[in-house]
């Protein structure tokens, strides 16, 4: 490492400018701090591949908070605020997620998600996603130019997770706009006004799925939300409440479901334009190279940069006591640009070994839901894409590429791009 290297302490992660681009720090992380303690969050980040895995694995010493809901005498007056317009607008208050639980209880209501996301029935969804993806070109081909992010990548995750979540078409719009709510209130960069603008959009998505859920209990039918909504958790004795099920419509899938997928779509447009000879090698053979492009795509640009656990014990890792109680940042996105794992991390190489390998959607109890579902989206997209236009380019003058300021998520604003169609 030079003497003029950056140092950890440079990098504010709560800046935009380091959100928008923050692999110089990941690598300061990685090479001078890896279990760094965050000065302004007071969160143990890690960044270290192998380092990541261990903690995402051990489960006796890193939890994901409980099933708690939230502890009313750590609450700020601010939060109580924010919680009261829940009970003022007869909204159902934030249950805890299946990604928020621990075991048992949360191997417990991962086994009736897994049976709703088994794989045999995520691909029956492949026509479909083919078929939406094919239908969102058909709007804009012939002009030869969109913003892909809007037009795109943003339309078809929220159209395929809305088809199975009882939620038509012409409604998505106005889901996007709670999810979009809820994304802008996760990422903790919200005055107190904002912030309640937004929970108020929440609640009229709720009121909306109330009426989904009550249509699903009285006439079941073969999506997703069907199984989820009815089917008992034998340890339970009963099926998810209103209230459970709601708090997985916001944030486990349909925020899970859609921000995600939508980010991994507009960037991987974007790294094929920077690199022309990845889209010849695409082009030239799709069935050989889509696969490990899908994957290079959520490696380099990991929607998801972090999360967090909580520590159950003290525990030292790299000399750094990490203790009880302690938040940890588990940086996925600097794990994946590791050069202790990868060899040239920062490339995209579609000859790449073992392209899956990578910490994208976590690992272990809690690895993620919809990764079979999020890959077929990719999938879809890029294929349609190789297939339907010949050459594409960045529309001139109208990108600045810059990300919506996010503490935990990354995703492109809007990306302008023209092309030759096919
Ligand atoms: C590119 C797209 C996606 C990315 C990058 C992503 C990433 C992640 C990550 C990092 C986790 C946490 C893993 C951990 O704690 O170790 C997670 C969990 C989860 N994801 Fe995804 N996800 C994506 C798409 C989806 C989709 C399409 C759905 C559902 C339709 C979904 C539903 C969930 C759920 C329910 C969990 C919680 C699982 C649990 O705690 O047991 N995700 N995802």
């Amino acid at each position: 490492m030079s003497e003029n290297a950056p140092r950890p302490d440079d990098f504010d992660f709560t800046d935009p400018d380091v959100q928008d681009c923050p692999y110089e720090a990941y690598r300061a992380l990685r090479d001078q701090a890896p279990v760094y303690r965050d000065p302004r969050t007071g969160q143990y980040v890690i960044t270290r591949f192998d380092d990541l895995r261990q903690v995402l694995l051990d489960t006796e010493n890193f939890g994901n908070g409980g099933r708690r809901a939230v502890d009313p005498a750590a609450l700020s007056e601010r939060q109580r605020r924010m919680l009261a317009v829940y009970e003022e607008k007869e909204g159902w208050l934030p249950e805890p997620t299946l990604a928020a639980r621990d075991d048992p209880n949360h191997r417990q209501m991962r086994a009736m998600f897994d049976k709703a996301f088994r794989p045999g029935k995520i691909r029956q969804l492949d026509p479909f996603v083919e078929s939406t993806a094919n239908r969102l070109f058909d709007a804009f081909i012939d002009e030869g130019r969109c913003d892909w992010v809007r037009q795109f990548a943003v339309p078809l995750p929220l159209i395929v997770i809305g088809h199975q979540m009882g939620v038509k078409e012409e409604d998505i719009w106005f889901i996007k706009r709670a999810t979009d709510a809820w994304v802008r209130r996760f990422g903790q960069m919200l005055s107190e006004e904002e912030e309640r603008e937004c929970i108020e959009a929440e609640i009229d998505a709720q009121h909306y799925f109330k009426k989904v859920f009550d249509r699903l209990r009285e006439e079941p039918d073969d999506t997703l939300l069907s199984d989820l909504v009815n089917t008992e958790i034998p340890e339970w004795g009963r099926t998810l409440t209103d209230g459970e099920l709601q708090a997985e419509m916001m944030s486990d899938t349909f925020v899970g479901g859609s921000e995600t997928s939508t980010n991994a779509i507009a960037e991987g447009v974007r790294m094929l334009i920077e690199r022309p000879d990845l889209w010849a090698q695409l082009k030239s053979d799709p069935d050989a190279h889509l696969r490990t492009f899908v994957e290079e795509v959520l490696r380099l640009e990991s929607p998801v940069q972090v999360l967090g656990r909580v520590a159950i014990n003290d525990v030292e890792m790299h000399g750094v006591t990490i203790p009880a109680g302690a938040s940890i940042g588990t940086r996925y996105a600097a794990a994946n640009r590791d050069e202790r794992r990868f060899e040239r991390p920062d490339e995209a190489d579609l000859e790449r070994k073992n392209p899956m390998a990578h910490l994208t959607f976590g690992a272990g109890v809690h690895y993620c839901l919809g990764a079979p579902l999020a890959r077929r989206e990719l999938y879809y997209s890029f294929r349609t894409l190789a297939e339907r236009v010949d050459e594409l380019w960045f529309a001139p003058e109208k990108n600045d590429f810059r990300h919506h300021p996010h503490m935990f998520l990354r995703a492109l604003k809007e990306l302008h791009i023209e092309f030759r169609p096919a």
